[in-house]
């Protein structure tokens, strides 16, 4: 049976979106759960005691989750959660417990680590996920564990990681919304390049600077403004979140969709055991973030796998400037070789954007004026042990269709947006995103408002 909600809106198949904004909360936590000894806390008596309290965060990211994995998630119910990648030695201590469901899990370890501080006895590095927060609002997650300590080889080091995060992000978050949150290790004082290799090269915001320091970053070379390993009971937030922690958290809207925080909280007295000590050397800290859907360009979920290079055509609609689809050409044969739209913006100017290979045999729709992509029907299948897209077809608000490939039992249809969008505006398919190599391995339509 049918979601009351859309039987009543008159959509009976998956579509975008009545509800068009809302808000998640993040959560970052470094929890030392390096074997004892090594680990700088105590994680056998904490980790039990850290577990049930990261309920209340839609999206929790932790670092140095190594020797006390089964712990962690024991008393944890987030319905989406990352497996461990090993313990101490073997794992990078990364892990992401999210309410929403995610794809394109990547875990990818530092080129570079300094001896200092054990760094290179263990594979640190980044994870990289797409998380459906709700209809039409993907977003990017990155969680981090940058190379550790004050030596001038760490610094390098720590520049190198950032460097090669933002290097990965530049690539596989294109025109996407970022969050990057986790332990950096970073000061502004001390790290100030690091830190801007991420700002500047993927043009985030770090919350903390935006929400506490009205946009002021700590002058490098200055005293580090480090926190306290403890706060004595009753210090007031304001307090023990005015000090520089080395864990961050990073938000970067897209033309799709809007992130914004007004809040980033030090979770110190959330996670303080009965004595009232902290349950790791790290602070927790938590941001609440909004998101809001544009009314001229939106996402659908993607079908298929997660093989070759990632696409988005995203960048042919700008907001203020979304063109119609004048004619589309697909190529097919047992699955879906290439998808091809032809575009024109109010001006008069045109451009197209293809994804995939020469493979299949062509076919064309050529739209009229007031004719608009409304439907798309996308069906994955297997193939060479794993999944790709095997068939495409379009349906026009005038009924025409075009088809390409062959069709399987595993079938997904979207239509376009069902509020109103862009005022005098009318939705229709813009193009695409997804990944493509010589065939069409994951698709998805992005409808602009035109
Ligand atoms: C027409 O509009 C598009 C989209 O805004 C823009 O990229 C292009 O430069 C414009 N062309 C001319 C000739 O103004």
């Amino acid at each position: 049976m049918l979601p009351l909600s859309l039987v009543v809106l008159g959509c009976s198949i998956p579509c975008l979106a009545a509800i068009t904004q809302g808000s998640f909360s993040v959560l970052s936590y470094n929890v030392a759960g390096l074997p004892e000894p090594l680990s700088s806390s105590s994680p056998s008596t904490n980790t039990p005691l850290i577990s049930p309290r990261l309920g209340p965060f839609d999206v929790v990211q932790v670092q140095e989750d190594f020797n006390y994995h089964a712990a962690l998630y024991a008393s944890d119910n987030h319905p989406f959660r990352t497996s461990t990648s090993g313990p101490a030695l073997f794992g990078s201590g990364l892990n992401t417990l999210s309410n929403f469901p995610f794809i394109e899990l990547q875990r990818v370890k530092w080129k570079d680590c300094f001896i200092n501080e054990a760094d290179c006895l263990t594979p640190k590095g980044f994870t990289f996920m797409r998380i459906k927060v709700a209809d039409g609002a993907w977003v990017d997650f990155y969680n981090l564990h940058a190379d550790a300590g004050s030596q001038t080889g760490d610094i390098n080091a720590r520049k190198s990681n950032l460097a090669q995060l933002a290097a990965f992000a530049q690539t596989w978050s294109v025109n996407m919304p970022i969050v990057i949150y986790g332990d950096t290790n970073a000061r502004y004082t001390r790290d100030n390049e690091a830190l801007h290799s991420l700002l500047d090269g993927l043009n985030v915001q770090d919350v903390w600077i935006q929400v506490i320091r009205n946009g002021v970053e700590p002058l490098p070379g200055s005293p580090a403004n480090a926190c306290p390993s403890t706060f004595p009971s009753g210090t007031p937030q304001s307090q023990m979140i005015a000090c520089e922690t080395v864990d961050k958290i990073f938000i970067r809207s897209s033309a799709a969709v809007t992130l914004t925080s007004n809040t980033i909280t030090n979770e110190n007295d959330a996670f303080l055991d009965s004595a009232g000590g902290p349950l790791s050397d790290h602070f927790p800290l938590s941001s609440v973030i909004h998101w809001q859907l544009s009314s001229a360009i939106r996402l659908a979920d993607p079908v298929g796998g997660a093989n070759d290079d990632p696409f988005t055509d995203v960048s042919l609609a700008a907001p203020g400037s979304v063109p119609r689809i004048t004619s589309i050409t697909l190529r097919g044969g047992n699955r879906l070789d290439s998808v091809s739209v032809a575009v024109q913006y109010t001006n008069g100017t045109t451009a197209t954007a293809t994804h995939g290979g020469q493979g299949g045999s062509p076919s064309t729709l050529a739209l009229q004026s007031n004719e608009f992509i409304t439907q798309a029907q996308i069906c994955s299948g297997s193939h060479l042990s794993s999944t790709s897209v095997f068939f495409l077809q379009v349906t026009t608000n005038q009924g025409h269709t075009l088809s390409a490939g062959k069709s399987t039992s595993d079938c997904q249809t979207v239509v376009v947006p069902i509020d109103a969008g862009e005022a005098g505006k009318a939705w229709g398919l813009v193009g695409f995103w997804g990944r493509s190599g010589s065939e069409v391995e994951r698709l998805g339509a992005i409808w602009g408002a035109s």
